[in-house]
């Protein structure tokens, strides 16, 4: 190897700006007869297509300082978003440091290592077999206030739908990520009226930092238009939902009958009404200890259910620490979402939590949210039921329209958008 004795360009493509750079590749290349260490910028042109920018570098590398001199993160997020290939795009391309606007800053790090503790401490497991017995019931009801009340996050077993089901889900996500981008493109908008989307960061340009991950999204009222859906996780998907969607209104009466409401109360309020599902897929990452995955948050609808590959990576906050949420074989991940905070009046929490990167992947998710009925003009407030003069209302009551408009205008990471605001 011989070092370089001055920094010097080697190759220039003078059509690329330097605000295209987007991260690194480090690459051994013989000149003249030598080795040389040489740094390739991987650039994003404005024809959306990845180019390497060549220089040669002084001494060895230095691709920080590279990024430094020439960040400007409002062009970096466009011309991320441009590529329209999300985060598996990059990947692809075989970088190996994540891009800047990845980078979390540094005082989020150092606090993750102030409050990181591996205490041993797990989600409880909820197993709903012998749901309509009527002992067995009390027993599982039981385990869900208690798990809603202090968790706000529990897992469920023998839930009623088959593995087979769960796995076709899961490889359908796989399938369609792994599409060609081409294909992949014809999906991706921003546009929130598109009932199925392909999109990196539905908060790109409203968060801090970009989370290391892609989704696809899944709106529909009450019945899924399949044909909307990309032929590759089709069938799949069509067959999840409906499993998902019968599991919802079964975990919609248990959580009535723990707040001690009769069971259908909060399936009459139309809490499984208004469907949203995010398949998230989360690629390996190079550098998983400087990003993340999801940005810690609270989800905004009634309930979420959770569907998760082998890989872990979702951590919940419990008594001020994270804690791993590990996938069980065959198991969905629940949790109280911060409109059922409200209806409940602060009974149950609506957890924050969050998903670290990892150094394998991808990671494969689905999120199912039963939002309410978020295109109707309607209102939510504390349960009548619930409150009274010694258990005052804790919340004002709200429009669901507003109330979801301002979560897709705000990044997962604005602490002032969630339940809070609407505290007496
Ligand atoms: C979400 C979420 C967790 C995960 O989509 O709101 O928290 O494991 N997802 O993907
Ligand atoms: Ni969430």
């Amino acid at each position: 190897m011989v070092s370089i004795p001055n920094t010097k360009t080697y190759c220039e493509f003078p059509y690329l700006s330097s605000l295209q750079f987007i991260s690194t590749r480090i690459h051994n290349i013989e000149f003249q007869d030598q080795e040389f260490l040489v740094e390739l910028p991987l650039c994003i042109h404005s024809n959306l297509r990845v180019l390497p920018h060549l220089h040669l570098m002084a001494g060895g590398i230095d691709a920080s300082a590279a990024g430094d001199q020439q960040y400007d993160r409002m062009e970096m997020l466009k011309a991320f978003d441009q590529t329209e290939a999300g985060v598996k795009g990059l990947i692809d391309s075989g970088l190996t440091k994540i891009p800047k606007i990845f980078v979390r800053p540094s005082e989020d790090l150092a606090q993750d290592q102030l409050t990181y503790k591996n205490i041993q401490v797990q989600v409880p497991v909820i197993d709903l077999s012998g749901i309509l017995d009527a002992d067995r019931r009390k027993q599982i009801v039981e385990q869900v206030r208690m798990a809603s009340e202090t968790w706000g996050f529990f897992q469920v077993v023998n839930h009623g739908i088959p593995p087979t089901v769960l796995d076709g889900m899961i490889d359908g996500i796989m399938k369609f990520n792994e599409m060609d981008v081409e294909e992949k493109r014809r999906y991706y908008s921003r546009d929130l009226t598109r009932r199925v989307r392909f999109i990196s960061n539905f908060d790109l340009f409203a968060s801090k930092t970009a989370n290391w991950r892609d989704t696809m999204n899944i709106s529909f009222p009450n019945q899924i238009d399949s044909e909307k859906l990309p032929a590759s996780c089709r069938d799949n998907t069509v067959e999840y939902i409906n499993h998902v969607k019968i599991l919802g209104k079964t975990l919609l009466e248990l959580l009535a009958e723990a707040l001690g409401l009769c069971p259908d109360h909060l399936n009459n309020m139309e809490c499984s009404k208004g469907h949203q599902v995010s398949c998230h897929y989360y690629p390996a990452c190079p550098e998983p200890e400087l990003t993340l995955g999801a940005t810690k948050h609270s989800d905004p609808g009634f309930l979420t259910i959770l569907l998760q590959n082998q890989i872990s990576g979702l951590q919940v906050l419990y008594q001020d620490q994270w804690v791993n949420v590990e996938p069980t074989p065959g198991g969905l991940v629940v949790n109280i979402g911060d409109l059922l905070q409200l209806v409940s009046n602060g009974r149950f929490i609506s957890n924050k939590h969050r998903v670290i990167a990892n150094s394998t992947g991808p990671r494969i998710s689905v999120a199912y949210f039963f939002s309410g009925p978020i295109s109707e003009v309607k209102t939510y407030g504390p349960i009548k039921e619930l409150i009274s003069e010694e258990n005052p209302a804790k919340y004002r009551d709200l429009l669901l329209t507003e109330y979801m408009g301002r979560f897709m205008k705000t990044g997962l990471d604005d602490e002032n958008w969630g339940i809070d605001y609407y505290k007496l």
